[in-house]
């Protein structure tokens, strides 16, 4: 029997820019997916008892039996290989969390500790590339680094298939954060391809949107090193405008991002995926974060009170 597990995420700048090349800001949440991994009978089992939004598990059952198989020969083991998979943990399954790369960093491990392969963290993380190809097609490896390592960093992917940029940041303070679900699974196969082919269709909209959005993370990035963090929610603000002209927000999102700014939140964002999964605000101090994530729960949401810049490998 083998175990292994891997670390949520909220990303909080640059999203869907940065498959394309553009840098992102994303934080390790203190959510893990747990995985329990022996070898089977016959074929792959996979006993999945995460907390999931309505319809998750289901949404994703092919990709998550492609993404083991993707693994299993990126390990040098046969793709079809019997095995029995429990997962589980404090992650829910809830689109935007990183919940799908969270998954499979866990397996990998477990799998690594069952058949004694001693795989650093460095092939685990590619492992977990791999596997975050069946689920979202074009995938920047943003997701699966954070799973494997935990911590802030910025995360640039190398357009020339050279290694991605990581780097640790460091800020003063854990900042406190609320993330809220709207309870749609969302397909991020299905929302990279549409970006990538609405900036292919229109390039004279979305070059600047682009360009704009590598400005934020840049500008991000000095404002939490330095803890200015009105400004860090202004331009997270900023940030969620521009994913909704490329059209990757939704009704449900806007809403989400409303409350959160109505109730103080100094900034709120969607955040992952998009059309549908979840939002994440900033709320510095214990105080402010309650009051946020309470109306949340007041409308029956399911809320993530938690903090960024926290844990790390
Ligand atoms: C999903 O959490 C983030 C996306 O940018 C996809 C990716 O970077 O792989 C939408």
């Amino acid at each position: 029997m083998g175990k292994g597990s891997g670390y949520g995420k909220v990303i909080l700048f640059g999203e869907h820019f940065v498959v394309h090349g553009v840098a992102g800001i994303v934080s390790a949440i203190d959510s893990s997916t747990d995985a329990i991994v022996s070898k089977g009978e016959s074929g792959l089992v996979v006993k999945d008892d995460r907390k999931t939004a309505k319809g998750y598990s289901e949404e994703k059952r092919l990709q998550q039996i492609e993404s083991i198989e993707r693994m299993l020969k990126a390990m040098d083991l046969d793709p079809k290989l019997p095995l029995d998979i429990w997962i589980g943990g404090s992650l829910p399954g809830f689109s935007g969390l990183g919940a799908s790369a969270a998954s499979s960093v866990a397996i990998a491990r477990a799998i690594n500790e069952e058949f004694g392969l001693n795989l650093s963290n460095e092939k685990i993380n590619q492992v977990a590339y791999e596997a975050e190809i069946a689920y979202a097609g074009n995938p920047s490896g943003i997701d699966n680094t954070a799973a494997t390592y935990g911590g802030l960093m910025w995360f640039k992917k190398d357009s020339t298939g050279g290694p991605d940029l990581v780097e640790r940041l460091k800020i003063q303070m854990p900042i406190e954060i609320v993330i809220c679900s709207t309870g749609k699974v969302a397909n991020t196969k299905a929302m990279v391809e549409g970006v990538a082919e609405r900036k292919k269709a229109n390039p004279a909209k979305y070059e600047p949107l682009f360009s704009q959005a590598g400005d934020l993370t840049v500008a991000g990035r000095s404002a939490l090193e330095a803890g200015k963090l009105e400004k860090v929610g202004e331009l997270m603000n900023e940030n969620h405008r521009i994913l909704q002209e490329i059209g990757v927000s939704s009704v449900e999102l806007d809403y989400l991002v409303d409350v959160a700014r109505k109730q103080g939140a100094i900034g709120a964002k969607l955040t992952g995926g998009g059309g549908g999964g979840c939002m994440v605000a900033l709320t510095p101090g214990k105080d402010l974060q309650e009051k946020v994530a309470n109306a949340f729960r007041a409308e029956g949401l399911e809320v993530l009170a938690t903090k960024i810049g926290v844990i790390a490998r």
